[in-house]
């Protein structure tokens, strides 16, 4: 078949969820409770239309079902999460048998529906107790998540050959002690640094961990939501601006992931505002000594800044946001149900970017999507014709190819997510799955876009 855009074999094509968001279940097989469990006791108003995680998708009873239509949409591989608190309840201790069955049970169904299980430990859940004793402001925690991912290695690693320590460690940093959408809710930022710092010593402890357990073929890797910074023009204000926002939103994870040290420019702006978070003796070793193999890119949007148009106030709390202020291009195409801009070039930029930078480590698009409010004006003969989602990824599929045909190291694209689950604090609102779900009946049903993506999948193209 001639294709236009044909991707270079063995190309990785499926998709991404997490546990809270797809398993449900939330209070049974044993699980105990994380920070979404309790935050929607507490708060059930934050919720869009007040709907918690106590059901989700229920993958948790139909993953069986689930797997096999991702083996119908040529999915070969798929890249969910563990729930830290389905595993370990306590977030230390002991372990929970109904757990380890199940997932099990999810791997080797994978396995044997031809899809790659590529795991991931932590995707913004931390378990209840552990949060109760600090969360990630306590190096407890993060000696906690050392032994969780080590019991997840000794259990799976000999099926499971890809691993992720963390997704978008950034986001429980700005929701949870920035900006205000996780909880704890604390706005703190030198909290914030802490927490960023502390995750990313945990990430390194699981990645030392994994290179000791010597897993045959094995790679380790760290899923990272890169937002390229774009300046409103090239006025060394606006240029400054946007170099400021990578280095806190970017580099701040990346460069300690990938190159083993923090950026020495996010170091002196941090110490000379007195933010710098608190360090033990053998942390910079231990980064330096334990970097990724694999980076997972999530892409949904890009960052545009500019300079400050008035000087922040000097005894308000200190916030990355002193430095730049959020610029909005004229003409930007918008995703209007998420509020969040579409540009297709940025993951080529992104990609560029980590082979000019980062040593042109071994990537993929471990996430990229599209949420839409009301799918169901666009049912046809009993089908969502999301026409809009198949152009959306088939524009980034573009700057991808274009990437790798310039000798980028991009081996897959997942899209965030296969069937539509509950997104964190907006629930059930804008839908992202190839398959819908029914959230009363549970039902799951093929939008379009599934069986365009299996066409691509097949054909390793479009
Ligand atoms: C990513 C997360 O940030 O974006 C997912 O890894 C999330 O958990 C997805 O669901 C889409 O964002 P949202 O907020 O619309 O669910």
């Amino acid at each position: 078949m001639s294709l236009q855009y044909r991707f270079p074999e063995g190309f990785w094509w499926g998709s991404a969820a997490s546990a809270t968001q797809t398993e449900g279940a939330a209070s049974d097989g044993g699980k105990g409770k994380n920070i979404w469990d309790y935050w929607y006791q507490q708060q059930p108003n934050r919720f869009f239309e007040e709907v918690g995680p106590e059901t989700t998708s229920d993958f948790y009873h139909k993953y069986k079902e689930d797997i096999q239509l991702m083996n119908q949409i040529g999915h070969n591989s798929f890249r969910p999460s563990i729930s830290w608190s389905r595993l370990i309840p306590s977030g230390t201790g002991e372990v929970n048998q109904e757990a380890v069955d199940f997932y099990n049970n999810v791997i080797d169904e994978l396995i044997a529906n031809d899809v790659e299980p590529f795991i991931n430990l932590f995707h913004f859940d931390m378990p209840l107790e552990l949060q109760e004793k600090g969360g990630w402001e306590s190096r407890e925690v993060v000696e906690a998540y050392t032994v969780y991912a080590k019991t997840c290695f000794e259990l799976f690693g000999d099926r499971v050959k890809k691993w992720f320590t963390f997704n978008e460690p950034i986001v429980p940093v700005e929701g949870g002690y920035l900006y205000d959408f996780h909880y704890p809710n604390v706005v703190d930022a030198k909290k914030a640094f802490q927490v960023a710092y502390n995750t990313m010593i945990a990430h390194a402890k699981a990645v030392k961990e994994f290179k000791s357990l010597d897993v045959k073929d094995g790679k380790i890797g760290i899923i990272l939501n890169l937002t390229p910074s774009y300046p409103r023009s090239q006025n060394p204000a606006d240029l400054k601006a946007s170099h400021i926002a990578d280095l806190f939103f970017n580099r701040s994870f990346l460069d300690p992931a990938v190159l083993g040290e923090y950026p020495q420019e996010l170091i002196d702006l941090l110490q000379e505002h007195g933010q710098l978070p608190s360090t033990v003796t053998g942390d910079a070793e231990l980064l330096k000594n334990n970097t990724v193999d694999l980076l997972g890119v999530n892409y949904y949007q890009p960052r545009r800044v500019k300079a400050k148009e008035s000087l922040p106030n000097p005894y308000s709390p200190f916030m990355p946001d002193w430095f730049f202020d959020n610029y909005e291009m004229p003409g930007r195409k918008m995703n209007i149900y998420r509020g969040w801009e579409i540009y297709e070039k940025g993951i080529y930029d992104i990609m560029i970017n980590l082979k000019e930078n980062y040593g042109n480590i071994e990537s993929f698009i471990s996430e990229n999507g599209m949420g839409v409010q009301d799918e169901a004006r666009f049912i046809k003969d009993g089908r969502i014709e999301d026409d809009y989602r198949i152009e959306f990824i088939q524009g980034h599929l573009k700057w991808l190819y274009k990437a790798i045909e310039e000798g980028c190291n991009a081996r897959g694209y997942h899209l965030w997510t296969f069937m539509d689950n509950w997104s964190w604090s907006n629930a059930y609102k804008n839908r992202y799955g190839f398959f819908s779900v029914d959230i009363e009946t549970k039902e799951r049903t093929a939008k379009k876009s599934a069986s365009w993506f299996a066409d691509v999948s097949n054909n390793n193209g479009f």
